[in-house]
């Protein structure tokens, strides 16, 4: 098992600098998760661990050695991509064991570790297939078993369940869980999936165009995020952002005249501000005297459990209200809102955080 460490990471391909110097540490048995958006590096810098993208500048440490010139078979990682890439030609025992064969591991070890990595995966009964007798997920986990006989200190995924369809990504991400529980190697999990990024990590990793914004356990970042990019990007549907303007101590003057104070405010407040606020925290108010904000519904979806209604404020924001499901407002509506105090975060003209609310208290 073993710890990974990249020092001031650094990545150019050409001229462009795509990973702009990372420092991180995964512990040893974490389950780790990229998340970013399309083109900012998450799979770039899992190649680079992998040995599959060389270093500009800067090291990776795995158990303690240092790896970033070492040879990516010998790195003690194995990678799951996306697109699977099986042997069409070749069983899934043989396309499990492919790898192993050509180390040149003998055929009582290729059969033991196939075996632990079949029972593990459930592919017991489908060791004699073709690929082209396997469905998506049955394919996935041929790859994964790939990986786990080879026995890393390090398993790295990149999107692994993204080809797949919503049912089988909930079995898939349960049954990577499991396997990670059960193996207690150290994986990295690149995803774009939010709810796979919350459930699976023990730590996420926030990427925005090559640096990391943010790293901490998932609701740390839901609740706490260091600055607007986090915010936003940490939480599906995303927060809300409002223009305001600070008002006398810690109150805020919002779009329409409303005010909001904003308790337990520490820093001073001047001038133009951000308020955030997630759509799940949005209450409805019966009374204009109740509601900070008077809206007006542009779309409205009504999901059975919830319902969710997308509103533009008096100065043209738009934003999202989750509210329960019997909720009958419709399009063309006004839509009076009451921004929670407590729930309320503020950030800075450069989208720093000024104030995290806290929904404990
Ligand atoms: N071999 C390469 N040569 C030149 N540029 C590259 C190369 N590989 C990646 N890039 C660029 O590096 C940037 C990061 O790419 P990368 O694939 O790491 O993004 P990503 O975060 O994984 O995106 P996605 O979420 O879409 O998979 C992109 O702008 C991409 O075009
Ligand atoms: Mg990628």
């Amino acid at each position: 098992m073993a710890t990974v460490t990249l020092k001031n990471a650094k990545k150019q391909f050409g001229a462009v600098e795509i990973i702009k110097g990372i420092d991180l540490s995964v512990a040893d048995g974490e389950f780790c998760v990229f998340v970013g958006p399309s083109g900012c590096g998450k799979s770039t810098l899992l190649r680079m661990i992998a040995g599959l993208e060389d270093f500009t500048s800067g090291s990776l440490q795995i158990g303690g050695k240092e790896m970033a010139k070492v040879e990516s078979a010998d790195r003690g990682v194995a990678m799951v991509f996306q697109s699977y890439a099986l042997y069409p030609h070749m069983t899934v025992k043989q396309n499990i064991g492919f790898g192993l064969k050509m180390t040149g591991h003998s055929l009582a070890d290729i059969e033991g570790r196939t075996k632990r990595a079949a029972d593990m995966l459930q592919l017991e009964p489908l060791l004699d297939r073709k690929p082209s007798q396997l469905s998506g997920g049955q394919r996935q986990r041929v790859a994964i078993g790939r990986a786990i006989v080879r026995n890393p200190e390090v398993f790295l995924f990149d999107e692994p369940l993204s080809n797949l369809d919503a049912a089988l990504r909930v079995q898939m991400r349960i049954q990577i869980g499991k396997l990670h529980h059960d193996l207690k190697a150290t994986m990295i999990y690149v995803t774009h999936d939010q709810v796979e990024a919350m459930t699976m990590a023990d730590k996420i990793v926030v990427l925005h165009a090559g640096r990391i914004e943010q790293v901490g356990s998932p609701l740390e970042l839901y609740h706490r995020p260091n600055n607007m990019f986090v915010a936003g990007f940490i939480g599906s549907p995303k927060m809300n952002f409002v223009n305001v303007e600070a008002g006398t101590g810690s109150s805020l003057k919002l779009p329409g005249g409303g005010t909001v104070k904003i308790d337990g405010m520490k820093a001073k407040l001047s001038g133009k501000l951000t308020l955030g606020i997630r759509p799940e925290h949005v209450e409805l108010a019966k009374k204009t005297a109740d509601a900070n904000v008077s809206t007006v519904v542009r779309a409205a979806e009504y999901l059975g459990s919830e319902t969710m209604f997308y509103v533009t404020l008096p100065d043209g924001t738009e934003a999202a209200v989750k509210a329960d499901g019997l909720a009958k407002t419709q399009v063309g509506d006004t839509l009076l809102l009451h921004f929670p105090p407590k729930a309320c975060h503020v950030f800075d003209p450069d989208g720093k955080t000024l104030h995290n609310g806290d929904l404990s208290k």
